[in-house]
């Protein structure tokens, strides 16, 4: 059997981390990459593969920490079009080599361990990515509260996320302090869906009393500041708790980011998500004739164009550490499990406090926000690789392109003079999802290759998907390491509530 130096070798490529802007080669052995070196010097390298990247950009993975599939239909109507092995197919073809999707608990459902297991069966196996779970917390019963310490200590969970609206997971204020002291108290991350679920409610029953249903009403609904008072709530109820940190997930509206801003100038734990729902879409697109916007319906809806501009700066300033897709999927013309399940003789455009909330987006994420010119290549990398990677557990082994410590979870680029055709059209994508929102747009670039762990699984131009979905594995992670955020809670001591 030949001996190879290297497994594979990436040459005449330009990397782009978090960090740097440079030309080198890379090279990989054994899953890892082991040595950057000058630009060129490794195309003659022994290695069993060598890519030429001819001048392209070459990043790390992307790493998406929002991203649902196959959970069980906790909302009532709809379930997820995309299972662990379409979701994870549609993440490579974008970019995408690491996911961390949901373990969802049902309200009936008393452990958190139970819901793990469930998770675990349905991605076992049939992930062409690497993969984790956060613990989407809908009953924060003695015994989940108990289960925390084995899910972090044991488990490889690190992460938790809870819902201030949808009354199947909406948690009261008082259950939403538990669970912050006992993540606190584990090490354990918590991500918010902040809106206030008892407003919106009350606004839908008001636009129903008026018989208004098109799915442009879910807007209506959920206005900004029913976000922005969430947010300001859970933003109180973290300091409460001697400031645990926590991350708003999927924030759309300005005033919420200014809320933040200043939660994180006075230097309290608080973290921010955006989505590309909330750069590349507005209410408008919720505005068409028919049914057709309930393709764009997802919570918090997506805004206007003064919003993108505010959300695009926070992306820049570091007000959002990351930028995940929220990929929750449900194919539109399904009467089934889809959007169209509200569709009835009574409700002929829909009800649209029925339609299922939701977008896919695993697979357009990188493109659209690589190629939009909007934020510099360093800062995409950030926010779509790195600080995921850091704020979930998994730096550097995710997230880098450090020699002798980095998986080599690698995307190369096309360079300027070999781009294709670039127009999103749902038949190029690999989900399976009948439409994307972002159909008809246009994207500078797309990921020529995907590697995961060594292995190119992506080869856009011979074969697509040349992945398998026994290759993807699940991560165990560590503690947050984002700005050492959990030594700073450890300097504060333990939650003493005589101290308030
Ligand atoms: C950062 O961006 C946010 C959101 O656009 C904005 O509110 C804030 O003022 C900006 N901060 C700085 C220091 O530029
Ligand atoms: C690019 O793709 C779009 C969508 O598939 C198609 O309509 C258009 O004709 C293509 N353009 C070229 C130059 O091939």
């Amino acid at each position: 059997m030949e001996s190879y130096k290297y497994d594979l070798v990436i040459t005449n490529g330009i990397c782009v981390t978090a960090s740097d802007i440079a030309s080198y080669d890379v090279a990989v052995k054994d899953e890892k990459v082991v040595l950057l070196a000058p630009s060129g010097s490794l195309a003659k390298a022994n290695a069993r593969r060598v890519i030429d990247a001819e001048g392209g950009y070459v990043t790390p993975g992307g790493v998406d920490c929002h991203v649902h599939l196959e959970e069980p239909a906790l909302f009532g109507r709809g379930s997820s079009s995309d299972t662990y092995e379409t979701g994870t197919r549609s993440a490579i073809a974008g970019g995408c080599t690491t996911i961390v999707g949901f373990a969802p608990q049902p309200k009936s459902e008393p452990s958190l361990l139970s819901a793990l297991a469930q998770t675990h069966v349905r991605a076992r196996g049939n992930s062409y990515c690497d993969y984790g779970f956060h613990l989407l917390v809908g009953n924060p019963s003695q015994q989940a509260l108990e289960e925390l310490e084995t899910l972090s200590r044991d488990e490889g969970v690190t992460s938790l996320k809870i819902y201030m609206t949808y009354t199947a997971l909406q948690l009261r204020d008082d259950q939403i302090l538990s669970v912050l002291l006992k993540a606190r108290q584990n090490k354990i991350f918590t991500m918010i869906h902040a809106e206030n679920g008892d407003v919106l409610n009350w606004l839908t029953d008001q636009l129903e009393a008026q018989k208004l249903f098109d799915p442009k009403y879910h807007s209506h609904s959920r206005p900004p500041i029913l976000e922005a008072e969430a947010t300001n709530r859970a933003i109180a109820l973290s300091s409460l708790i001697s400031n645990t940190p926590i991350l708003l997930v999927h924030v759309s509206d300005p005033g919420a980011t200014l809320r933040i801003r200043q939660a994180q100038t006075s230097g309290q734990p608080i973290y921010a998500e955006t989505c590309p729902q909330y750069l590349f879409l507005t209410r408008d697109d919720l505005d068409h004739p028919g049914f057709e916007g309930a393709k764009c319906v997802c919570s918090p809806p997506p805004r206007d164009k003064a919003s993108q501009e505010t959300i695009w700066t926070g992306l820049r300033n570091g007000t959002f550490a990351v930028l995940s897709s929220d990929h929750c999927p449900f194919n539109y013309d399904d009467a089934e499990k889809g959007k169209k399940t509200c569709i009835s003789d009574e409700f002929p455009v829909g009800r649209f406090k029925e339609i299922p909330n939701g977008i896919p987006g695993v697979e357009t994420r990188l493109p659209l926000v690589f190629s939009a010119g909007r934020l510099p290549l360093t800062k995409v990398v950030e926010v779509v690789s790195t600080n995921p990677a850091k704020l979930y557990g998994l730096y550097p082994r995710k997230g880098a392109l450090i020699p002798g410590v980095s998986d080599a979870d690698i995307v190369v680029w096309y360079p300027e003079s070999k781009k294709p055709n670039l127009t999103i059209t749902n038949s190029m994508l690999h989900h399976a999802t009948d439409y994307t929102p972002y159909e008809g747009r246009k994207v500078g670039n797309w990921p020529r290759y995907t590697i995961l762990r060594g292995k190119v699984v992506w080869d856009r131009d011979n074969g697509g998907v040349v992945g398998d979905k026994s290759y993807g594995q699940f991560l165990k992670r560590g503690p947050s390491t984002l700005d050492g955020l959990w030594e700073t809670v450890e300097e504060q001591g333990p939650f003493d509530v005589a101290s308030l």
